[in-house]
């Protein structure tokens, strides 16, 4: 299959196959009403599935790269013409046989795209292709060497059910260690990123750290010493490689939810464009709810400005936004600033409280129109 680049993206290749984005931050960011008309990015698609548990009538998902879509459409088929066991037997959360004659029954329902996408990608499917994406696989690279070097036993240990206090004293005492920081050297340097998928050079860090590994060090404290580990399933996949069990996983993969995102999947409308050309598609006064990933760390200052002039127009009044920031320091435009306003205190709880610990910044932000 043909692989182009725009930018930093690439195209064609499946980076993604799970969202690295706490839905739970842009859930307290974004407001959801019943009946909202959201935007989100499409990246790994947990994160659009699982937004439909807030009842919103449409969710525009957009990725300017197609294999996040067809990430994506395969989720919605597998859920809507599979059964819960089965579905996630068929995505890999359980084991299962023959995953690829289960594709095969429903295959035929997806876009021409998709099915040549999946059939050329088939191998993935037959592993169970849900924790399968590029960066996934760099992830279980990285959590098999941490448990190499720390041993399964202090991985382990670290899930144990502690209050907060003792969470505390344990994280430090256990991982702030050198060991600790030589793995974070080990894996966090713009090298080996660059093999994975992000292109940039990048030099400076909103947090005053001068390199990659000690920016994600710091960020690694902060989610082990200051948030709970309990139901912290992005620190399990970064530690473990996988989900800890069926009730710590995203929303859409719950059994309980299973149904409700079922029967609401015809909501959801996927998108392959760049967002700053599918943006400017879109009728005026027509969005409640944009969730902008961290986009904005791959265009330019001006391409931002021209963005966020044109969430500014699609957005209803009481509309409401989150980004995010991994690396380069991104903000609304200032001459936008009275229009986009932030909510500071709500930006701060969502830092706080980030399970997903990477991102330098995720930050809410409501429409002033
Ligand atoms: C910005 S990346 C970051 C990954 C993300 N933080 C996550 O947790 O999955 C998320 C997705 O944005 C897509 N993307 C990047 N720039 C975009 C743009 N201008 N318009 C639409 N999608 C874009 C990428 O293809 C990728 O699938």
């Amino acid at each position: 299959m043909k692989q182009e680049k725009k930018d930093q993206v690439e195209l064609f290749k499946l980076i993604f196959t799970l969202n690295w984005e706490d839905p739970e931050m842009d859930r307290m960011a974004l407001k959801i009403r019943p009946g909202d008309t959201m935007m989100t990015i499409t990246s790994g698609g947990c994160n659009t599935l699982s937004f439909l548990l807030q009842d919103p009538s449409i969710i525009y998902t957009v990725d300017i790269n197609p294999s996040q879509s067809y990430v994506i459409e395969l989720k919605i088929t597998a859920m809507k013409y599979l059964e819960y066991q089965e579905f996630i037997g068929f995505i890999g959360l359980s084991p299962i046989d023959d995953r690829l004659s289960i594709y095969n029954r429903f295959r035929y329902k997806m876009s021409e795209g998709a099915v040549k996408f999946w059939d050329y990608n088939s191998e993935i499917i037959r592993k169970g292709f849900l924790i399968n994406g590029r960066y996934e696989t760099f992830v279980k690279l990285v959590s098999r060497f941490v448990r190499l070097f720390e041993g399964n036993r202090r991985v382990n240990d670290l899930f144990n059910d502690r209050s907060p206090e003792d969470q505390k004293v344990f994280s430090q005492k256990e991982w702030d260690t050198g060991r600790t920081r030589f793995i974070f050297n080990a894996f966090f340097n713009k090298f080996i990123l660059a093999r994975r998928g992000l292109k940039a050079d990048y030099f400076t860090f909103d947090d005053g750290s001068n390199t990659f590994a000690e920016s994600f060090f710091k960020r690694f404290r902060k989610v082990i010493m200051d948030v709970p580990v309990k139901g912290n399933y992005f620190l399990h996949l970064y530690l473990k490689g996988c989900y800890k069990s069926l009730q710590e996983v995203p929303d859409y993969l719950k059994e309980g939810n299973f149904q409700t995102i079922k029967d609401r999947l015809d909501r959801i409308k996927i998108v392959t464009m760049d967002a700053q050309n599918w943006l400017p598609q879109m009728p005026s006064d027509s969005l409640d709810c944009f969730a902008l990933s961290n986009i904005c760390e791959l265009m330019s200052m001006e391409d931002t400005l021209k963005l966020f002039k044109e969430v500014i127009r699609t957005a209803r009044p009481e509309s409401h936004i989150c980004f995010r920031n991994l690396i380069i320091p991104r903000e609304v435009p200032e001459e936008l600033g009275d229009k986009i306003i932030k909510d500071i205190e709500l930006t701060n709880k969502i830092f706080n409280t980030d399970r997903s610990f990477v991102y330098s910044k995720v930050a809410a932000y409501k429409l002033n129109k």
